[in-house]
């Protein structure tokens, strides 16, 4: 694939993630454009965010939006990583969050995230966490998942960005695809899976409601789908909670995980219902820090 103003590659930890660089003199050229508008007019106004994603989309004459939604739609592909080739004084944070805005809404309308009380969320990890989920534990595994496990917003795809990042080991994005699940197929096929399950979440996602939904389901062609997260299903008996223990042992005990280092400045939009992802710990260091900001949200099309 050829898109002026982006080089665009097989991703070299999976050969079903794209790799796509945006070229320099694209990034000028965006930056230019994006000063139309501070943070707060994107926040403020919805119309704005298409705005900026037009200006993407300009760049490679409306290749790029096509080009994406190809990819998330493959089942063979359905996740790809996108930021500048090389970072430079322009690229800062607000930048970044404009970036991954204008990829968003060339993809989908983005979820309210309840978190951050607006279409995106920005956290921290760091050395010590109060918090009462994994999302900000450096030290320990964040198993394997998917978004939108506890909301009732269809969450189709998912962007994880990474704005900033200092005194970092370890922390690596763990990424696996269904299709390369030793166990898809004997978990996909107990009746279990597809009963309905209960999930809720703790106080600091501000989602006051439960809901049910099996764990497994198809897809148009018969292909099995995921929604799941270790911390929130509410198993309603033995069966289930058996049940998820094994999903769980057999998602983490898979040796075709991709483990991958996303670039400072780089985002990785993956199909939420075959891929999941998660995090390895960071080594122990009391300065670490890495910012991350997400967005998650239904397709267009
Ligand atoms: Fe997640």
């Amino acid at each position: 694939m050829n898109i002026s103003g982006f080089n665009i590659s097989n991703h070299l930890s999976s050969n079903r993630i794209i790799n796509i660089r945006i070229k320099d003199d694209a990034i000028d050229k965006l930056s230019e454009k994006f000063s139309r508008f501070d943070l707060t007019a994107i926040e403020y106004k919805p119309f704005t965010r298409f705005t900026i994603a037009k200006y993407l989309d300009d760049l490679s004459n409306n290749q790029l939006s096509k080009f994406l939604n190809e990819i998330l739609h493959d089942r063979n592909s359905g996740c790809f990583v996108i930021g500048p080739e090389n970072l430079n004084s322009k690229i800062d944070d607000i930048f970044l969050v404009k970036l991954s805005t204008a990829i968003a809404y060339l993809i989908g309308n983005p979820n309210h995230d309840a978190m951050a009380g607006k279409y995106y969320a920005r956290f921290h990890v760091k050395h010590e966490d109060k918090s009462d989920s994994y999302l900000r534990k450096a030290y320990t595994n964040m198993d394997l998942h998917t978004d939108g496990t506890y909301v009732k917003e269809i969450t189709d795809w998912l962007l994880m960005s990474k704005l900033e990042e200092k005194n970092v080991e370890g922390g690596e994005t763990a990424m696996l695809h269904l299709d390369d699940w030793e166990y898809c197929e004997e978990l996909y096929n107990d009746p279990i899976g597809k009963q309905n399950f209960v999930w809720g979440s703790p106080k600091s996602k501000n989602v006051d409601y439960k809901v049910e939904h099996p764990i497994f389901f198809p897809d148009n062609e018969g292909k099995p789908q995921i929604s799941y997260i270790d911390q929130f299903p509410e198993p309603k008996n033995m069966e289930q909670g058996i049940f998820l223990q094994k999903l769980s042992d057999s998602l983490e005990g898979s040796k075709n995980k991709v483990i991958t280092k996303l670039p400072v400045g780089s985002a990785i939009v993956a199909n939420n219902y075959f891929w999941l992802h998660g995090r390895r710990p960071f080594k122990e260091n009391k300065d670490l820090s890495r910012e991350l900001m997400r967005i998650r949200g239904s397709f267009f099309i």
